[in-house]
């Protein structure tokens, strides 16, 4: 197993890093481990004519929202170049797509299917098939239809019931070309990053907000879950969080309680109640105003059984004690960063992975995202982006050890397939392990993507 040091070691040592380097007996190189791409809709389609409106596309008309002024109207225009994409994905040899559904683009205001809208994403479904590869399709990847925020977001608990309309609606009409189906995408960052702190869509501010978001967002999930269980009983179905293993600054007694604090709001508020039909003690030292509400019945709805878990990791956060709120992030310089200014620390995935195993009876986990920004440059029609390409060896080796301690881990998922709309950064940060020249649209596929096509099609 590999240590920390020999990790950190890995990164470092990235000018010598030309393949993912995985060993001949490793577990992911057997066949049954699935290996894919990630997109959502909102960052990559475009084509914002042909869907409603929804809370990104308010977001990004707000002064300042969006670092570059950018917004999600053309994107990567996969809504036309759908077909070139999937080739693409095809030529990097993996087993799995995943990718997202807009919401706004297949069911309008009333509640009705947009024919349109289903044709798209059955053309992909379809050509998916004939390729051979799989679609693990997510639901709600943050894009609320602006008519739902108009009703009030994720703080109006029908929202809820709306989403489980759409998941019925939708999964009737794609369900048989679906293998697996996520309701949503990292709820924490709909719920704290849209509604507490406002540095996401649809930009609210208030520490009495994020916890509700965070109920309705997680009632969506569990009435979702029963639609598809009917509709789709040859599909499996979970849900997609993010994690990042919280660490205390020093090993005093204090720091190490401001990590658990945050542990607890962070990771485990989503985590528990899925898993336990329980949401962390720290509950009930909320003050009223931030309380959820939460109706009879409601956490049981929640802790509907789960095919797989999905974990998104990128970095991990370091905490000392706070007076104030108990905890607040550390201030000290991490070693290396990505271009995001989010720490390398692959020994994090394989610690939240450890620590999540032992805390809970797990279903199996599909590591849904992982990957890096880095500053790329295009120099004579190339990207060599060997500190990528290191970010996911090391990463890969982290799950290896994760797998080695008993961990049940079956899918990796790149993110991303290309470069695209980041959020809050717009188009300033590159998470593509394909280059998109945004002007001609042009793909091209960076160092990382070959040598990850290279590993895979030589398993
Ligand atoms: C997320 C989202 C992605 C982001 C990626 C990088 O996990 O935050 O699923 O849409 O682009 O994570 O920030």
């Amino acid at each position: 197993m590999a240590t920390a040091t020999a990790l950190a070691v890995d990164f470092f040592r990235i000018d010598f890093v030309m393949k993912l380097d995985i060993a001949p007996h490793s577990p992911l190189r057997k066949k049954n481990f699935c290996f894919g791409v990630a997109t959502a809709a909102f960052q990559i389609e475009g084509g914002c004519q042909t869907r409603d409106r929804n809370i990104w596309d308010t977001f990004c008309t707000k002064n300042g929202a969006i670092r570059d002024n950018s917004n999600g109207d053309i994107a990567c225009n996969h809504y036309e170049l759908w077909q070139e994409d999937l080739e693409l994905i095809a030529h990097l040899g993996v087993d799995a797509y995943r990718f997202s559904i807009s919401w706004g683009r297949v069911v309008d205001a009333e509640g009705n299917i947009k024919p349109q809208g289903v044709e798209f994403y059955l053309n992909i479904l379809k050509r998916l098939k004939s390729l051979n590869i799989k679609a693990y399709v997510t639901l709600y990847h943050w894009d609320l239809p602006q008519y739902l925020e108009d009703e009030g977001g994720w703080l109006n608990r029908e929202t809820a019931y709306k989403f489980a309309h759409y998941a019925d609606v939708i999964s009737k009409e794609l369900g048989d070309y679906i293998f697996s189906w996520a309701t949503l995408n990292e709820p924490f960052c709909s719920a704290y990053l849209g509604y507490e702190v406002g540095i996401h869509a649809p930009g609210k501010i208030g520490r009495e907000y994020g916890k509700k978001a965070a109920h309705h967002l997680l009632l969506a999930h569990g009435l979702a879950m029963d639609k598809l269980r009917k509709n789709c009983p040859n599909s499996e179905s979970g849900i997609v969080v993010n994690v990042s293993p919280r660490y205390g600054e020093t090993e005093s007694r204090e720091d190490q309680i401001a990590a658990r604090l945050a542990d607890e709001h962070f990771n485990q508020w989503y985590i528990s109640p899925l898993l336990t039909g329980e949401y962390p003690k720290i509950i009930e030292q909320l003050p009223e105003e931030e309380k959820p509400e939460i109706l009879p019945g409601d956490l049981e709805i929640i802790a509907a059984k789960l095919d797989y878990l999905g974990i998104n990791y990128y970095t991990r956060e370091r905490y000392v004690a706070d007076p104030e709120n108990g905890f607040k992030p550390s201030d000290k310089k991490p070693l290396a960063l990505t271009d995001m200014g989010w720490e390398i620390y692959p020994q994090g995935l394989t610690d939240i992975l450890v620590q999540l195993h032992e805390q809970y009876q797990l279903p199996p986990i599909y590591i849904t995202e992982n990957g890096a920004a880095m500053p790329d440059k295009l120099v004579d029609g190339a990207v060599k982006d060997k500190d990528r390409l290191a970010y996911y060896r090391s990463h890969l080796h982290a799950v290896e050890d994760a797998m080695a301690v008993g961990v049940d881990i079956r899918a990796y998922f790149a993110w991303s397939l290309m470069d695209n709309f980041e959020w809050a950064e717009g188009y300033l940060k590159r998470f593509g392990i394909v280059y998109v020249d945004y002007q001609s649209q042009k793909r091209i596929i960076k160092q990382s993507g070959l040598a990850y096509r290279e590993f895979l099609l030589g398993r």
